[in-house]
């Protein structure tokens, strides 16, 4: 039982390493010694298929120590109930937190600072489901028992509360669609940069009628007509941002 427990885990980590020389250019060249020795995410999915075996056996400590231990050593905490299919790669890694009730498919890539957490303190499945091919972006958060269909491409730091459609690439916060299978979507309710702001337009309607006293007031007062109210800025333009 043991002895077939190993092989299997063996067999995973063949995969999880051939996974991280076929994403990972500066894994190409490199020995299978040197990226289990050095390559933190392939470390952090090796503790993790040992640790999700003995979780599956029973076991409770032990698989918690290790999570613990290979927080430590590589920033990367996944659940030992989380479950992950073949060729899973992690890139770079530091910050990422899959929780328990996570399942993820085959051939997934996720980067660094990615969560697949839960949105409160709820019980039974509360984290998300991956499906095969998939990539999440740096620092993407998906929180929830959403499914990210097939293909789908979280762009890096979106927020993802809802689910993804097949091959659909998602990006911002709230996470929304701007690629299907490559392509814009198109129709009614697909343009989310240009969305009606009805605060906004209510403070500039406020605006131009202050705008238009003030005019009137100096006019009654014999004085010039220079209204203190200044246009709101617009919303698209140059930013504010430094570089
Ligand atoms: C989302 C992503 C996968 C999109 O790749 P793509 O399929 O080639 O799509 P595009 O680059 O054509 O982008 C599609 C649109 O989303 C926008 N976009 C792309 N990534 C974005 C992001 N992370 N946040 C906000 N908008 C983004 C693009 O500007 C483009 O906008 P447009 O429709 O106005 O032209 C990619 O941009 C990304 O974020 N990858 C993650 C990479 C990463 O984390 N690398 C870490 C290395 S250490």
């Amino acid at each position: 039982m043991a002895g077939l427990t190993m092989r299997r885990i063996a067999k995973e980590v063949r995969a999880d390493v051939a996974a991280a020389r076929d994403r990972d250019p500066a894994a190409r060249s490199v020995s299978t010694f040197a990226i289990l020795s050095s390559w933190g995410g392939v470390q952090a999915l090796l503790a993790h298929r040992i640790a999700h075996a003995m979780h599956l056996n029973g076991s409770k400590v032990v698989p918690r120590i290790i999570v613990y231990a290979t927080r430590a050593l590589t920033g990367i905490e996944i659940h030992p109930g989380a479950r992950i299919g073949a060729e899973f790669f992690i890139d770079h890694g530091s910050g990422v937190v899959i929780g328990e009730t996570a399942e993820i498919g085959d051939r997934v890539t996720v980067y660094q600072g990615v969560t697949l957490g839960g949105t409160g303190f709820q019980r039974g499945k509360r984290h998300p489901t991956i499906q095969d091919n998939v990539t999440i972006g740096s620092g993407a958060k998906l929180l929830g028992p959403v499914t990210i269909g097939h293909g789908a491409k979280i762009g890096a730091n979106t927020v993802v509360v809802t689910d993804v459609p097949e091959q659909a690439t998602v990006v911002g916060n709230p996470g929304h669609i701007v690629r299907v299978e490559g392509r814009r979507p198109e129709g009614p309710d697909t343009d989310w940069i240009h969305l009606p702001d009805p605060i906004a337009d209510a403070i500039k309607n406020l605006s131009d009628r202050l705008a238009e006293i003030e005019r009137r007031l100096a006019t009654l007062d014999g004085g010039d007509a220079e209204a203190e109210v200044r246009e709101l800025r617009p919303k698209q333009g140059p930013t504010t941002a430094g570089g």
